[in-house]
């Protein structure tokens, strides 16, 4: 029987008495779905599935997104993508450095993310310490906090979202190796603009829709201005009662959703301490219209 135990605070749930690598059925899906609403991360401890059955169950929140390109996925299966400093010979056999910075996953497509589905199959530990962890903080408890002149200031406007301006920023201030976007991937993602506070379709309360990652800019006002508003909505986002630390175990399957979350990969570990997931990105495509518009979800 599928149980939801909520963690302390506002974010973050755990799930037990489901086999993540079975077909789940509509009424334990339909249970998951709204928690992940609700808490925002869920874990599911000891469910080290392969890359199939990784997909199988990430299909189910919407279609999964495939970066062209990119060398760093399962052989075979370009939907499961790999995050790892682990090295076969030379190559690196996953994206290193995948998410050392606050922000919430492909804002900057038109077709928003919706969840991300993460399985630890290896996990760095040091003196018997777990490093590595995810931190989270919801946007959604954010918003119902957020000063009432901040909401005024900032209902109806919409903000840039950029990859470059991201990749660029790992790039020069966190030290990444990462090289800089081709032009043929910067055509493939031009900037692109959202509202700035967006209605969650699971629980159907606002959200702060901008992240310290991808958000260039507040559109219609001064860069200053601009400037000013974002480090405002960041800073209260920030704060310690809508976060919640994720530490790792090994055969933790840990999803969590892309509209009312931020996170960050603490880079705490180092390269030959093995870190690697194994992971499913799901767009926005089940639960909006491309003007996010509510779609009526026949699955919950
Ligand atoms: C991601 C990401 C965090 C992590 O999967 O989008 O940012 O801790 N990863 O690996
Ligand atoms: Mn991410």
């Amino acid at each position: 029987m599928i149980r939801v135990t909520p963690h302390d605070g506002l974010l973050g749930a755990t799930v037990t008495g489901v086999d993540l690598s079975q077909p789940l059925s509509d009424g334990d899906f339909a249970t998951i779905f709204r928690a992940l609403g609700e808490r925002g991360v869920l874990r599911f401890p000891q469910q080290m599935i392969d890359a199939p059955e990784l997909k199988q169950f990430s299909e189910r929140f919407g279609s999964l997104q495939v970066v062209k390109g990119s060398p760093y996925h399962e052989p075979g299966m370009p939907e499961v993508s790999i995050l790892s400093n682990v090295k076969d010979g030379d190559r690196q056999i996953g994206l290193p450095d995948a998410g050392q910075e606050w922000h919430t996953d492909m804002t900057y497509n038109t077709l928003v993310g919706f969840v991300n589905v993460l399985v630890a199959h290896r996990v760095p530990v040091r003196d018997g310490v777990t490093l590595g962890a995810t931190e989270f903080a919801s946007t959604q408890a954010a918003y119902a906090e957020l000063p009432v002149d901040l909401i005024q200031r900032l209902e109806g406007a919409t903000a840039t979202h950029d990859l470059n301006f991201y990749w660029e920023h790992m790039r020069r201030d966190k030290g990444s190796t990462r090289p800089p976007l081709t032009a043929e991937q910067r055509k493939a993602r031009p900037p692109v603009q959202h509202p700035v506070f967006l209605t969650h379709p699971i629980t159907g309360k606002r959200v702060i829709y901008v992240n310290p990652g991808f958000t260039e800019r507040i559109d219609g006002v001064s860069p200053s201005e601009s400037d000013d508003l974002l480090a405002q909505l960041f800073e209260h986002v920030l704060q310690p009662r809508f976060r919640y630390t994720h530490r790792w175990t090994l055969g933790d399957l840990l999803i969590w959703d892309h509209l009312g979350t931020w996170h960050y990969a603490v880079p705490d570990y180092r390269p030959d301490e093995p870190r690697l997931m194994k992971r499913c990105q799901v767009l926005a495509d089940k639960v909006f219209d491309a003007r996010f518009r509510q779609r009526t979800l026949e699955m919950a």
